[in-house]
């Protein structure tokens, strides 16, 4: 029987494991302008660096860490402190098993306790997977960046996402 998933905050010995999975993303071009392979020892900075204000949520089955998701900051405004940017990766076999969901579904809890009110991304056109998942959780598509930068020299457009949470829902 497959085991169950769970999700918790991300521990510094998670970073071996969530450097190995965003490289994967990183590799396979489909999912950010970003070519530059992350290290463990990258990946334990930041989680030091966003402390808790900029949670990081694992998805684990198992044992093992299938999947994460991220925030960080959207702008140093200070009018903009409840607004994060998001990231959502997941292990390569491990795709397709809910793994995603679970994750993006902790840190919604996570952002929401922290006072944040919207979460935001942006996602290649050609994305299916991402931009399936984020309509099933509950993302409004904004609109498109044309052009927005090049991976390997091609340009790329933008979907621009962002999802509403806690205060900013109350009619
Ligand atoms: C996008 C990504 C994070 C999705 O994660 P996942 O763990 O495979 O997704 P889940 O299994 O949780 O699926 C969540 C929902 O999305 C749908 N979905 C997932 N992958 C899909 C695909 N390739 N095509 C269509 N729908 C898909 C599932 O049907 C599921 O629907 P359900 O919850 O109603 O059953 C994963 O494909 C990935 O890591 N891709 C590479 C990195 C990336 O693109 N990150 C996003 C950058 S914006």
């Amino acid at each position: 029987m497959t085991p169950p998933l769970t999700v918790r905050q991300a521990l510094q010995t998670d970073a071996s494991a969530i450097a190995r999975i965003h490289n994967q993303g990183i590799e396979e071009r489909g999912a950010t302008f970003e070519t530059a392979l992350r290290t463990v020892e990258g990946i334990e900075a930041v989680l030091r660096e966003k402390g808790d204000r900029y949670p990081t949520i694992v998805t684990v089955r198992g044992g093992d860490v299938v999947a994460w998701a991220a925030v960080s900051p959207y702008s140093s405004r200070e009018c903009y402190a409840g607004i994060a940017e998001f990231s959502v990766y997941t292990e390569r076999s491990a795709r397709g098993t809910g793994a995603g969901r679970a994750a993006m579904e902790g840190l919604f809890r996570a952002c929401e306790e922290r006072g944040f009110w919207k979460l935001t991304s942006r996602v290649f056109p050609e994305n299916r997977a991402s931009l399936t998942l984020l309509g099933k959780l509950g993302f409004r598509q904004v609109g498109t960046h044309r052009r927005h930068a090049k991976v390997d020299g091609v340009w790329h457009d933008c979907i621009i996402v962002e999802k509403l949470l806690g205060e900013a829902l109350e009619a």
